[in-house]
């Protein structure tokens, strides 16, 4: 054990290492054998959240799993701003589309956090592996119990056909979406313990087949989808998470779009003083 934490403190630092190794101890299958294992993979590189299974989200205990993206702090940040800027009701109810959905942590921080039979979300991702953990996620998060549902598909946003199998159907009034925004070329110098362990389409901005290399090909799909006839309701809430440097281009995306009448758009600062949100309203 102790050569294991030498490595440790080695490889993360001796302030991080003890406080990992407080959370591996407390995590709740940690017999010696499993803390040895623990250790290991730590020292390896795997994400500290991949390792212990879970990760507080809010008022959330969501599971995690690779390859599905771990749920970062200033998406946390933003979604409980959202919830508490809106304040949907049994007898005022909002449908949610949540796009890029991963882990389904946004709706599920929504339908968590607004009150009982207000909130009717479905959340699109393209990787199976994501769409099983949502599942998962609202199967053990009290969504149902609360009379919100949320409901995770598996889908493409570039397919034209998505918004005929979404239930709730649109019109939408709150549209959120955390796509991948990052452009290959600051992908390839990410660290290992994201590119080895997070799955890379959780990432890059810019599909293979995609027209633009600035990472922000997701908000140009976007942008189109919410333009099409019917799909925001009146006054439809719209926030998109951004790369720190991306806002301004974003809100562009969104202005330019051809059918997409949106008022005055704001910009909301994550926890450390960085452009994190793209936040707008349906004119
Ligand atoms: C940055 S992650 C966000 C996950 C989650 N919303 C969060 O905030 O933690 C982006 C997600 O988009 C999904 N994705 C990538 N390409 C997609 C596509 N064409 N259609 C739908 N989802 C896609 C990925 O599988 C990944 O789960």
């Amino acid at each position: 054990m102790k050569t294991r934490l030498a490595k440790l403190v080695l490889a993360i630092g001796r302030e991080c290492a003890q406080r990992e190794f407080a959370w591996m101890k407390r995590s709740q299958h940690a017999g010696d054998l499993n803390l040895l294992d623990m250790l290991d993979r730590r020292i390896a590189g795997e994400p500290l959240q991949y390792i212990l299974g879970t990760l507080p989200f809010g008022p959330l205990d969501l599971l995690t799993r690779s390859p599905t993206l771990i749920p970062r702090p200033e998406t946390e940040d933003w979604a409980i701003r959202l919830a508490r800027t809106l304040a949907p009701s049994m007898t005022s109810p909002v449908r949610v589309l949540d796009l890029c959905t991963g882990s389904g942590c946004i709706p599920l921080l929504l339908c968590h956090l607004w009150p009982p039979a207000s909130t009717h979300a479905v959340g699109v991702d393209i990787s199976p592996d994501a769409v099983r953990l949502a599942a998962d996620n609202t199967s053990r998060s009290s969504t149902h119990g609360r009379q919100n549902i949320f409901t995770p598909l598996q889908g493409d946003i570039h397919d034209p056909d998505l918004l005929h199998r979404l239930d709730p159907p649109p019109p939408f009034d709150v549209i959120t979406a955390n796509p991948p925004y990052i452009p290959l070329h600051v992908y390839h110098s990410l660290p290992s313990s994201v590119k080895d362990y997070e799955d890379p389409r959780a990432l890059i901005g810019d599909p293979p087949n995609a027209s633009h290399t600035d990472g922000l090909s997701f908000y140009r799909t976007i942008a189109a989808l919410l333009a099409r006839k019917g799909v925001l309701a009146p006054h439809a809430t719209i926030a998109l998470e951004v790369g720190h440097d991306q806002a301004h281009a974003v809100v562009q995306i969104l202005r330019h779009t051809p059918g997409l009448p949106l008022g005055p758009m704001e910009i909301w600062k994550d926890p450390w003083d960085k452009d994190r949100v793209v936040f707008a309203r349906a004119a």
